[in-house]
């Protein structure tokens, strides 16, 4: 590929055995095949306090936040597998994308977000996979100024559907992913 995309792969949860993170770690096999340039990030590495405007007025952005941001500036796709809590987003993916929207001095609000190409995977143990959520984060990251891919996949009964290797025993399931993240590779190449 001409245009290799740079895609930062994350779930929406901090859990050591999240579903999730096995699910984003299949997705970026795919985008990885197709030729993108994968990197993954657990959000337990960047641990931020809920976002607060106080805060952030006395302190400014916490030194995570910034390595965050960084993140997501450098990279034109994003790989994002969301959790469902309570029909929605989780309060994690939530308060990183909230300290990640506010600016640094000088620079134009919501550059991270601004023109880079998402999509989104959901699983979890019940039966709809968490798609539920898709809905609002989906919404979220449009708001900010993201594009948003329409392909998305949800794996229900998770608790199920992966192996001891972290591998999705459906055939066909495994396969929607990647095309979900082979997708994503083409359309941010061509974006970007
Ligand atoms: C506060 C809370 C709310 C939840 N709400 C939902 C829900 O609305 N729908 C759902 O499918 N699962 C729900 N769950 C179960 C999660 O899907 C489950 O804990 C899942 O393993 C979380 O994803 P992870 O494994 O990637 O951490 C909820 C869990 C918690 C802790």
């Amino acid at each position: 590929m001409s245009n290799q995309p740079k895609i930062l792969a994350f779930a929406g949860s901090s859990r050591i055995d999240s579903f999730n993170k096995k699910l984003v770690k299949i997705a970026i096999e795919g985008a990885s095949q197709a030729g993108a340039e994968v990197r993954y990030v657990d959000l337990l590495d960047y641990p931020m306090p809920l976002f607060n405007e106080d805060l952030e007025k006395q302190e400014g952005l916490p030194p995570k936040v910034l390595e965050f941001k960084h993140l997501l500036r450098e990279h034109q796709g994003f790989l994002i597998s969301c959790p469902e809590y309570n029909g929605s987003i989780t309060p994690l993916l939530k308060n990183a994308i909230d300290w990640a929207s506010r600016p640094e001095l000088n620079e134009k609000p919501l550059s991270c977000f601004q023109g880079k190409v998402a999509a989104l995977l959901a699983t979890s143990p019940g039966g709809l996979g968490g798609i539920r959520g898709l809905v609002h984060v989906r919404a979220i990251l449009e708001g900010i100024g993201v594009f948003v891919i329409p392909e998305q996949k949800a794996i229900p009964h998770a608790t199920q559907a992966f192996d001891e290797l972290g591998q999705l025993k459906d055939e066909r399931q495994a396969q929607g992913i990647l095309a979900i993240a082979k997708k994503l590779t083409e359309v941010t190449a061509k974006l970007s």
